[in-house]
């Protein structure tokens, strides 16, 4: 493919350099892949991109200006919106590009492959996956249509047409189906049933499966002769921004008051920090906890931890919407913190019972897991789809996208 000579700046070696560096970390080895990585320019899709500073505020990066830093394997954010609970969130990135081989290598694409992309964010991706497959063969869908238009026109700038579509990905493109595979950059609830519809028997979805906030993690399925799919979670930890399904940012979360003067006292030895720490306990948990947490760090004067701030918590928190709440003291007395919990539930205890099930397996890695789905039904299996350790997701209940109560089936 010849590129139009009007990119800016001395681009190619930046592009060589990264594809090596991809290449020497284990994580671009398909050659015609490699070969996309070198060709297409990434600061193309983001010519500017936006930073956090010390104080929290966000700083906009010219990258004509910095080569080197968009040619690096890291996201960078690429749009921001006001976010509904006041401050700013960010509404596309730029995946890191390591994350994007890697994801495009599992896909395991031969030529003549048909792949939608949910989640076209800059182009990018939808760039590197029409140099390797061709126009003809991409298609990608974004909810921000303005998105949309940028990447449509910045493709379009280097010669590279794939189909983009302005809508809620988790629809899947039905009109252009049946694909080869289907992979999200963008994490969802649960995998849409329309995702498996419109696979190819023997395709392939590859998906961030999180069924709650920051529990779950990328998942490759493939589309089973008997309708279902089924396949294991990657090795890797992987986490993207949440699928929404209309523009514009997430709806704000709720608030659960804290109210130490009626909560019950008692110590752990497990570490306050599960909740980032250990992300196959977190995600156990969630399957008692239920779709919907927060959680966070208190700090000594209230309010939120800026970014890069020195401010140091005094504990981590978790609370769900029907009141019930924890509160773990980071500092302990030997190897003891102190919990207080509060509501109809002990939310603390309930991670604790998922980090002794975790123990009892053998502390098993993300790829001893795995995902099968049938129209009505999500269950994770360790080691096996026949284990005898299960857990599930129940059955869609209100919008036929978010899952309603989470549960432990055995
Ligand atoms: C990490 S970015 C994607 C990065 C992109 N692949 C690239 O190469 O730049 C995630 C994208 O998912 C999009 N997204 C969120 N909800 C979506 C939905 N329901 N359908 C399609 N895209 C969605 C966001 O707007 C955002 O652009």
């Amino acid at each position: 493919m010849t590129k139009p000579n009007t990119i800016r700046g001395d681009w190619e070696p930046h592009a060589g350099r990264l594809a090596d560096e991809l290449a020497a970390a284990g994580k671009l080895t398909e050659p015609r892949l490699a070969e996309a990585v070198r060709a297409v320019p990434r600061h193309a899709f983001v010519p500017t991109y936006h930073q956090q500073t010390a104080d929290g505020s966000w700083a906009r990066c010219v990258s004509v200006d910095d080569l080197a830093s968009v040619y690096a394997n890291t996201a960078l954010i690429t749009a921001l919106a006001p976010a509904a609970t006041g401050g700013t969130t960010v509404l596309s990135s730029s995946t890191q590009p390591g994350l994007m081989t890697r994801m495009i290598e599992a896909l395991h694409l031969i030529d003549g492959a048909r792949v939608l992309e949910v989640g076209t964010g800059t182009g990018y991706n939808a760039g590197l996956l029409a140099h390797r497959l061709g126009d003809g063969q991409v298609y990608s869908v974004d909810v921000e249509a303005d998105l949309v238009e940028l990447a449509r026109q910045r493709l379009a700038g280097l010669g590279y047409h794939p189909t983009l579509v302005a809508g809620d990905g988790a629809a899947g493109l039905p009109e252009h189906a049946p694909f080869h595979a289907i992979i999200a950059t963008c994490a969802v609830p649960a995998i849409p049933w329309a995702w498996v519809e419109q696979v190819r028997p023997g395709g392939v979805i590859l998906s961030d499966l999180k069924p709650a906030p920051g529990a779950g993690s990328l998942v490759r399925l493939t589309r089973r002769d008997d309708d279902r799919a089924e396949g294991r979670f990657d090795a890797t930890y992987a986490a993207f921004m949440d699928l929404r399904h209309t523009a514009g940012n997430n709806p704000a979360g709720f608030r659960v008051e804290r109210d130490h003067d009626r909560a019950e006292y008692r110590t752990t030895s497990l570490d306050p920090n599960t909740p980032w720490a250990s992300l196959l306990v977190w995600f156990l948990a969630s399957f008692d906890l239920g779709p919907e947490i927060a959680y966070g760090y208190t700090l000594p004067e209230g309010g939120k931890i800026p970014a890069h701030s020195d401010t140091v918590p005094t504990a981590s928190w978790i609370a769900t919407p029907d009141g019930s709440w924890a509160e773990i003291t980071l500092a302990a007395q030997n190897g003891q913190h102190e919990v207080a919990e509060g509501g109809p539930r002990r939310l603390w205890r309930l991670i604790e019972n998922a980090y002794d099930t975790w123990t009892d397996l053998g502390r098993p890695g993300w790829d001893s897991f795995g995902l099968t789905v049938t129209p009505g039904t999500h269950t994770v299996w360790f080691d096996q789809p026949d284990s005898e350790h299960t857990w599930y997701l129940a059955a869609p209940v209100d919008d036929g996208e978010k899952f309603g109560a989470a549960g432990r089936a055995v």
